[in-house]
């Protein structure tokens, strides 16, 4: 398996917060090292197309598919819906990404540009900062988690979506979510908390436990964010390990 250098570097700097029980051992220098450098856009596109195979671009099922047909037939019909107006300026309806059979579910947004042109959710330069989060955390994301967003279809300039259009759409996440019915869900940012609890605050409500239908919901700060604010990702590390103590998983040395 591929070990970059960095993960030894968090690999020692974890231990240390284990130590203490806590991230605050991790300085602001190492969260920059650990969840950056994530390469700048013109490096990151060619890398979400590659991140994305043709079978998902053409909203073909993947690989887990055969296990939850009723994944698929949502697909499907998300695939048609034109019920709020994103659907007329959309170029793919972006379903989830990973496993419907995951016990962690990440939520985010909507998608960008690059999730438009891909359809797949987070592949863009704050997909790649998830992708490390997750791996952080010890998941893999394609097979132990599952990734959806509040709208499917891209907000055009990447606005947020807006209150009919998020209303529109959240009877399909719903769905999804009762089908993965996941032990964990991960909030990222304001948007997902806003939709889903009707609650605004994600500053102060970050790292508190909501419970969706008996689920436990942790809201931690959107990727999108910690690229223009490094500095909290040191708060959103602490939302993680949470997350991580729930499945009993310490960062582990990766030999
Ligand atoms: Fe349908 Fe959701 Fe796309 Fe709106 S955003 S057209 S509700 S799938
Ligand atoms: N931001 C989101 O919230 N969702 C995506 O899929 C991509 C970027």
């Amino acid at each position: 398996m591929r070990k970059p250098d960095i993960f030894d570097e968090i690999i020692q700097c974890l231990k240390t917060g284990e130590k203490t029980g806590a991230d605050t051992s991790m300085n602001e220098e190492t969260l920059r090292v650990f969840f950056n450098p994530i390469p700048p856009k013109a490096a990151a596109r060619p890398q979400a197309q590659a991140a994305a195979p043709a079978q998902d671009i053409q909203g073909v099922p993947p690989a887990y598919a055969p296990d939850m047909p009723e994944w698929e037939s949502l697909r499907t019909e998300c695939a048609a819906c034109m019920k709020c107006g994103l659907g007329r300026t959309r170029t793919n309806m972006v379903f989830a990404d990973g496993n419907p059979h995951a016990e962690l579910m990440f939520i985010g947004e909507g998608p960008g540009a690059d999730e438009d042109a891909t359809g797949v959710p987070f592949v863009g330069r704050a997909g790649e900062l998830l992708s490390r989060m997750i791996a952080a955390m010890t998941f893999d994301r394609k097979t132990e988690t599952c990734i959806a967003n509040i709208v499917k279809c891209r907000p055009p300039g990447n606005r947020n979506p807006a209150d009919d259009e998020a209303a529109a759409c959240m009877p399909y996440l719903k769905r999804q979510i009762a089908m993965v019915n996941p032990k964990v869900i991960v909030l990222l940012g304001a948007v997902p908390l806003l939709y889903l609890f009707n609650l605004k605050g994600i500053m102060r409500l970050r790292g508190h436990w909501l419970d969706y239908n008996g689920i436990p919901v942790m809201p931690t700060y959107h990727p999108a964010f910690l690229l223009r604010n490094p500095p909290a990702k040191k708060d959103a590390w602490a939302d993680l390990q949470a997350v991580m103590a729930v499945f009993g998983r310490k960062p582990a040395p990766r030999r």
